[in-house]
C-alpha cells in the first residue's frame, strides 16, 4: 500500500489542477454565453426579438399594386412582369406607408438596366444582354423602352 500511494502528492496536485480548470471554464461560460442561448437549441433566443425590432424596409409587391394598379397592366406579358417592384425601385416600405411624407424617385435607367442587362459571361447566353454604350449611346434606356414592359418601344425608338 505504501508503495502504491507513495507519490499521492502528484495525484492531488493533478486533481487540483483539473478542478481549477473546470472552475475557470464554468466562470468563463457564465460570463460569455449570452442570455437565452439554449432555449431554442444552439441559438440565442434574444436574436429573434432584436431582428423583429428592425424597421421593415420592403413593402412587397402587393402593397405597391394597391396604389399603382396601372403598373401590372403595363407589365402584363413582358419580360419584367415577374420581377418584384422593389428589385428595381429599392426598399420602399416608408413610401408605401405614407407616400405624401416619403416620396419615391424614378430609378436612373442607365444604371439600373445595365445592372441586369450589361454583358456578363455568368449570365445564360439566351438572357438579353446589350453593351449599354454601343446600344444606347448617351440616351437613357427609357427614351426608347417602357421600363415596365421593355419590349414596348416608345415613339422615336429606332
Ligand atoms: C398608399 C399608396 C401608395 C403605395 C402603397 C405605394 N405608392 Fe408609390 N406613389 C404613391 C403616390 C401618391 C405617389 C406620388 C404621385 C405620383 O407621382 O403618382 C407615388 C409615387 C411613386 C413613384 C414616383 C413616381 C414619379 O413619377 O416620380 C414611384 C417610383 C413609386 N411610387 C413606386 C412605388 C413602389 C415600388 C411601391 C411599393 C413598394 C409603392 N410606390 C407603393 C402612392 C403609393
Ligand atoms: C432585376 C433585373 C432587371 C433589371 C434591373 C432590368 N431588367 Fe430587363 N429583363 C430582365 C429579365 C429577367 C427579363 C426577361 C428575360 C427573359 O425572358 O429571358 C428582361 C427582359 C428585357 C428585355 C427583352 C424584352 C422582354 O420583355 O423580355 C428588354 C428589352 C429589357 N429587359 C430591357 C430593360 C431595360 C430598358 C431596363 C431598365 C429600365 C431593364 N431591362 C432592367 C431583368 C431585368
Ligand atoms: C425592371 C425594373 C422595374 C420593375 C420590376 C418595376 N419598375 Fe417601376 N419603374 C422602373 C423605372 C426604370 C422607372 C422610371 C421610368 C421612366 O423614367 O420612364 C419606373 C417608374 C415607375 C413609376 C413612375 C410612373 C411610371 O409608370 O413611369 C411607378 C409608380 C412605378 N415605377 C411603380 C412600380 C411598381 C408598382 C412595380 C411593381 C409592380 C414596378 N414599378 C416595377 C423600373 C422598374
Ligand atoms: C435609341 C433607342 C434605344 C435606346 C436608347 C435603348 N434601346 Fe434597347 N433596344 C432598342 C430596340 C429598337 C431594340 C429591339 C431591336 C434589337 O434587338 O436591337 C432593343 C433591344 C434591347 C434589348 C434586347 C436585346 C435582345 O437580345 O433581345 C435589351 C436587353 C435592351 N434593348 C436593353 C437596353 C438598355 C439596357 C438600354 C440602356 C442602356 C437600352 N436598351 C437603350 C432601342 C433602344
Amino acid at each position: 500500500m505504501k508503495v502504491l500511494f507513495g507519490h499521492k502528492d502528484h495525484l492531488v496536485r493533478m486533481a487540483a489542477l483539473f478542478l481549477a480548470g473546470i472552475v475557470v471554464f464554468l466562470v468563463l461560460k457564465a460570463v460569455f454565453v449570452p442570455k437565452g442561448f439554449g432555449v431554442y437549441g444552439h441559438y440565442r433566443a434574444g436574436a429573434l426579438e432584436e431582428n423583429r425590432a428592425h424597421p421593415v424596409a420592403y413593402a412587397g409587391r402587393a402593397a405597391c399594386v394597391e396604389c399603382h394598379s396601372d403598373v401590372p397592366e403595363t407589365a402584363k406579358g413582358g419580360g419584367h412582369a415577374f420581377i418584384r417592384c422593389e428589385a428595381c425601385h429599392g426598399p420602399l416600405a416608408a413610401h408605401a406607408g405614407d407616400p405624401g411624407e416619403h416620396q419615391a424617385v424614378r430609378p436612373e435607367s442607365k444604371v439600373l438596366c445595365a445592372r441586369c442587362h450589361a454583358p456578363n459571361v455568368a449570365r445564360p447566353a439566351r438572357f438579353p444582354q446589350v453593351d449599354p454604350a454601343e446600344h444606347a449611346g448617351d440616351e437613357a434606356c427609357t427614351a426608347c423602352h417602357t421600363a415596365h414592359n421593355p419590349r414596348q418601344q416608345k415613339e422615336g425608338a429606332k
